[in-house]
Order: C-alpha cells, then sequence, then structure tokens
C-alpha cells in the first residue's frame, strides 16, 4: 500500500483533532484511499509542553520548522497553528518545495487566500482550507464546486462557535456573558485570543473567505462592516424574549447588479425560524443561487474532532488527486452490503 507522510504544524485543539481522528477512522481511510496517511513531524514550539502527550508512533516532535521543509518524505503540511505571518511563511515555502498544504487558518485565508492559491497553482501543488469556515461543516468546498453553476445572491449564517454558544446559553440558562465565554475557551471553540470571536472579526474573516469564492469577487476582511456581541446584555436577551425572538451574530453577504453588500452584526430572529434553533456552537449558512434557490448547511462549527473532520477530508482530497494523476481514475471500494434482519412491513 501507498504511503503518504504528513506534517502538522500545531498541536492544539485541532491538531490533537487530526491525530485522534486518524487513529480512530484510519482503516476505513486507508480502505477508501489506498494509501495510508503517516503523521510523520508535529511542529510546536516548547517541547516541554508536549513532552507527556501520548502520541501515536512513529510522530516526531520538533520546535524546528527546517525538519519539516527539508523532508522529502513529507508530501502534504497540516497547518492548525493559527496567527497569520509565520504560518504564511512556512505555507509559502511548503509550496516552493512541492509539498501540498491544508489549512483552517482563516486569519491567514481572508487575507492572503488568493495569492497563497495562485503561488500553489505556480508550484503545481494542492491548497484547501475547508475548515477555514463553519468546522465540520462542508461549505467551503460546495461554494467553488457543488454549487459554482449558479449566481450566488445571498449567503447569510451563525459562523461563529463561541458567540453563539455565548449567546444561545445566555438566552437558555441565564448564564452570564463571562461564564459563557469562559465555558467556550474550555470547550476549546474560542480563538487563542477570543476577542477575534466576541468582536464579530473572525465572522467577518468567514464571510469575507465564502463571498471571495461565491461571488468571484476578491472581497476582503476591510471589505466587511463589523459588530460584535461584546456589548450584549441579560437585558438585552430578556427584551428580545419577551417580544418572541432570539439574538443571533449573523455574517451576511448579498449581491445584486448594484454591487456587493458585507456585514456581520447582532440581529433579532424570531423563534421557530430555522436558524433560531441553532445553538451551543453550532453553526448554520444558507446560501441563495439564482437556480438553485435555498440550501442550508447545519452543523457543529467549531470543536476538535467536528474541525479534524473537515482537514482530514482535505488532505483525503489532496491523496485522491495525486492518486488520480498516478492512476488517471478515482478507485472506489465497496463493502459487501449486511443488510439487518428488518421485519416485513
Ligand atoms: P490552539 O489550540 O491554540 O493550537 C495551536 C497550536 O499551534 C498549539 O499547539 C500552539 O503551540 C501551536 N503554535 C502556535 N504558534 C506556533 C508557532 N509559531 N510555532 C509552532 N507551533 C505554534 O488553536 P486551535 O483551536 O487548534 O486552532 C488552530 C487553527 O485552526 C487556527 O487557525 C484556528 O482559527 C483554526 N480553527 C480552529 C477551530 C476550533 O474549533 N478550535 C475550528 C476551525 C478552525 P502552543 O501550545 O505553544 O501555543
Ligand atoms: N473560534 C472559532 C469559532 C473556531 O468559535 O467559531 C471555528 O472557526
Amino acid at each position: 500500500m501507498r504511503n503518504v507522510s504528513i506534517a502538522l504544524l500545531g498541536c492544539g485543539t485541532v491538531g490533537k483533532g487530526v491525530i485522534d481522528l486518524l487513529a480512530m477512522n484510519g482503516p476505513l481511510i486507508e480502505e477508501q484511499l489506498k494509501t495510508k496517511i503517516t503523521i510523520k513531524w508535529v511542529l510546536i514550539r516548547d517541547l516541554q509542553k508536549y513532552e507527556s502527550m501520548d502520541l501515536p508512533e512513529p510522530i516526531m516532535l520538533t520546535t524546528n520548522f527546517d525538519d519539516i521543509i527539508n523532508d522529502d518524505d513529507v508530501e502534504i503540511v497540516v497547518e492548525v497553528m493559527g496567527s497569520a505571518d509565520f504560518a504564511k511563511e512556512c505555507i509559502e515555502e511548503c509550496f516552493k518545495r512541492k509539498k501540498s498544504v491544508v489549512s483552517a487558518n482563516k486569519d491567514l485565508i481572508a487575507d492572503y487566500g488568493i495569492p497563497l492559491l495562485k503561488l500553489s497553482q505556480e508550484h503545481n501543488a494542492d491548497f484547501q482550507f475547508e475548515a477555514s469556515v463553519a468546522g465540520g461543516i462542508p461549505i467551503v468546498r460546495p461554494m467553488y464546486s457543488s454549487l459554482n453553476s449558479n449566481i450566488i445572491e445571498e449567503i447569510i449564517g451563525i459562523m461563529n462557535g463561541t458567540t453563539n454558544y455565548i449567546l444561545s446559553n445566555m438566552t437558555e440558562k441565564g448564564m452570564s456573558y463571562e461564564d459563557a465565554l469562559e465555558e467556550a475557551k474550555e470547550k476549546g471553540y474560542a480563538e487563542a485570543d477570543p476577542t477575534n470571536d466576541v468582536s464579530g472579526y473572525d465572522a467577518a474573516r468567514k464571510i469575507a473567505i465564502l463571498a471571495t469564492l461565491g461571488f468571484h469577487s476578491a472581497v476582503t476582511f476591510n471589505d466587511v462592516t463589523v459588530e460584535g456581541i461584546e456589548n450584549i446584555t441579560q437585558e438585552d436577551i430578556r427584551h428580545a424574549t419577551e417580544m418572541g425572538y432570539v439574538i443571533k451574530l449573523l455574517a451576511i453577504a448579498r449581491q445584486d447588479d448594484d454591487g456587493i453588500s458585507l456585514n456581520v452584526h447582532p440581529s433579532f430572529i424570531r423563534k421557530g425560524h430555522p436558524l433560531a434553533n441553532v445553538g451551543g456552537a453550532y453553526n448554520a449558512v444558507f446560501v441563495r443561487g439564482n437556480c438553485v434557490g435555498d440550501v442550508m448547511m447545519y452543523g457543529q462549527g467549531a470543536g476538535s474532532l467536528p474541525t479534524a473532520s473537515a482537514v482530514v477530508s482535505d488532505v483525503m482530497n489532496v491523496i485522491l488527486h495525486f492518486n488520480i494523476n498516478i492512476t488517471g481514475q478515482r478507485e472506489f471500494v465497496w463493502h459487501e452490503v449486511k443488510l439487518k434482519n428488518q421485519s416485513s412491513i
């Protein structure tokens, strides 16, 4: 069986999720790809901090990116560190060495996605970033593949798990803003600096990524008008409830003949509306295409395994591209059908 060695840059909530997912679902993945995925290196900053972590063989920890970039065995690099500058340097270096990259880093994609995509193409490398918007929900790839026969008119969604977790818990459990934020941090939903979550900047980056792909227009984070949830009080929540509404942080992108509008702000949503029922760290994204009409995608927008689900699927897609290049076709593997005994109707 072919083996593909990968390296992780970062081993926090998402990086650990990738390690766990490959341990859990490795056999199924190998069977489907006819390829074994081996994590060879994990880049971290502080060896002492990660020494006691029980990592599966043959993972090696390193604090030196050169170990990874100079290792010709490593074909795919998974960037799950966050921040922009160092991550960008690493990714550029990977493309120049013809290594493909999977990233979950929306800060980076929102600012440098298009130049990085161009660079990857120049060097015949792959660049995938499904986890950069709405965690485990498949939305990035549908935006540039399954929905791309449409003129996309509108994208509306709850795209930040942390703020949705805070607002849902303030509404449903009467929790304070501070306690709910603390819980969101403990559960691994919040960014290393949660200011980006609560200020709406994280959602703004995500809507900029989706609008760029959906509207075929290089919009940026700076084009989005943003208001966060820092000033939402229990009193606001109570008023909304009394009037039959809930408060949600919405990201909204619209396109018509006059141009594009991009906004992130807290919104009143009538109870009973599908978005009003999106609780916890869940996300939901509505897309309106001129032919397909409305499509809604719903699921876990943050957290270790849900986000790893998107990251590992990206890795698998890169490998499928490699394999198709080798064999000229995608080989599907089907299991023997094992039907359960069913009582006759
Ligand atoms: P995290 O828990 O803070 O983990 C980041 C990891 O990267 C840590 O191991 C950190 O090491 C390491 N790291 C940071 N800077 C580094 C550097 N310069 N050199 C080497 N290692 C470095 O973050 P996360 O939640 O996993 O998020 C990772 C990325 O995924 C971010 O871009 C985030 O926006 C994105 N994302 C996260 C989620 C989620 O639910 N958490 C969902 C979707 C996308 P230290 O331990 O030393 O800090
Ligand atoms: N901090 C982000 C959120 C992680 O809460 O949605 C997923 O992008």
